[in-house]
């Protein structure tokens, strides 16, 4: 018991919106900028003075468990918390009430990214006697989202979850904070038509008993990561912020240009290219003859060969050798190879896995 804030991080979940990549890999760990998105989430918690920080995981929790570990890279305090079935966000509360006790608390949905941090809301949260605080932002397409009405104070009058008609265009951005009372709300709550226990109806649940529900307006950008052109977005955003770092041991010839903001990692090679950031390259990425701009990240171990290239996340050992016309908007799974076919006949030759998207020329 006590009324610290902890942290409750999200990431359960099945991912689908991301297949194929997270038939082999957890959502949360797909990198923005070379680094799991996750991280992300957890430095903003601990950014804004949590030490313990509740860590809710699913089918993939020995990958998320070994990626962030005990906690103390972060410099908090990390719990794992099973949950059996992706049932819902208010059901992922559910499980963690015993981690989280008696304690208010600050919820973070793990593939959603927020350049302004938590900080100021949690402070806010901690010295209000607001039950709950949300965090809003005007989007085109509201009826995809969680949907509030609120009043010129910031207090939340109505909440619904993707409405068919919006009643506004603010919807709920993945940061939510609670104090205890929510956890008598969790327990009573019904599951969705989609079979879900969702926030909204937690949220609204706690409006329909008279409690104060705070909103604000998002500060800088938002992105929550579920669809391939989000990741992509996302790693533009982060990428815009990139402080240029060039180890010891990178490599670039005398043939090659690079300018913009550039990280170079350990072991880079860069042989007769053009590099114009903002980019990012792994420890040990190969780039040959080849262009790379703006806003891509290479994973480590990437070998890029006569192959003109931008905007674009490739994941850990992919092979782009030789590739006509030029890659953009481009998500490649980890070890993907993409080459030009030397051979007749000149078709196009594909292995893909399930649910990949292949557009060509
Ligand atoms: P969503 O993006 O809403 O769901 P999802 O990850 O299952 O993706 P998709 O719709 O593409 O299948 O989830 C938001 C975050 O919350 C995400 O990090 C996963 C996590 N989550 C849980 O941990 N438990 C749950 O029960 C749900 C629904 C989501």
């Amino acid at each position: 018991m006590g009324d610290t804030l902890r942290g409750l991080v999200l990431a359960g979940g099945t991912g689908s919106r991301l297949r194929p990549l997270t038939y082999t890999r957890s959502k949360q760990l797909l990198p923005v900028a070379n680094r799991p998105m996750l991280f992300y989430a957890i430095e903003a918690l601990v950014a804004a003075g949590i030490t313990e920080v509740g860590v809710v995981v699913g089918d993939t929790a020995r990958e998320i468990e070994a990626a962030v570990g005990s906690g103390a890279q972060f410099g908090c305090r990390i719990t794992y918390i099973p949950q059996a079935a992706p049932l819902g966000l208010a059901h992922a509360v559910a499980v963690a009430a015993p981690f989280l006790g008696g304690h208010p608390f600050l919820m973070y949905l793990g593939d959603n990214l927020l350049k302004g941090g938590v900080s100021d809301l949690a402070r806010r949260f901690r010295e209000a006697d607001w039950d709950a605080a949300i965090l809003l932002t005007a989007v085109p397409h509201p009826e995809q989202f969680g949907v509030a009405v609120v009043d010129e104070a910031g207090g939340v009058v109505r909440l619904v979850e993707k409405p068919a008609v919006p009643p506004s265009n603010l919807a709920l951005v993945g940061v939510y904070l609670f104090r205890p009372v929510i956890f008598d709300v969790v327990r009573h709550l019904k599951p969705s038509a989609r079979g879900e226990l969702e926030i909204t109806d937690a949220l609204q649940q706690l409006l329909d008993r008279g409690r104060p529900v705070h909103a604000e307006r998002v500060q800088g950008w938002w992105k929550d990561t579920g669809k391939p052109e989000d990741l992509l977005e996302a790693n533009r955003l982060v990428l815009e912020d990139l402080s240029p770092r060039r180890a010891a041991s990178a490599q670039v010839d005398d043939a090659s240009h690079v300018s913009g903001r550039v990280v170079l990692s350990d072991g880079v090679v860069v042989r007769r290219s053009t590099l114009r950031g903002p980019i990012i390259l792994g420890p040990g990425t190969v780039v040959e003859d080849s262009f790379i701009g703006p806003f891509t990240s290479l994973g480590p171990g990437v070998r890029v060969s006569r192959t003109e290239m931008e905007n674009s996340i490739v994941l850990a050992d992919a092979v782009l050798d030789d590739v006509p016309g030029r890659i953009d908007g481009s998500l490649l799974g980890q070890g993907t190879r993409v080459t030009r076919r030397r051979m007749a006949p000149h078709a196009i030759t594909l292995v893909t896995g399930d649910h990949c998207i292949v557009e060509v020329l």
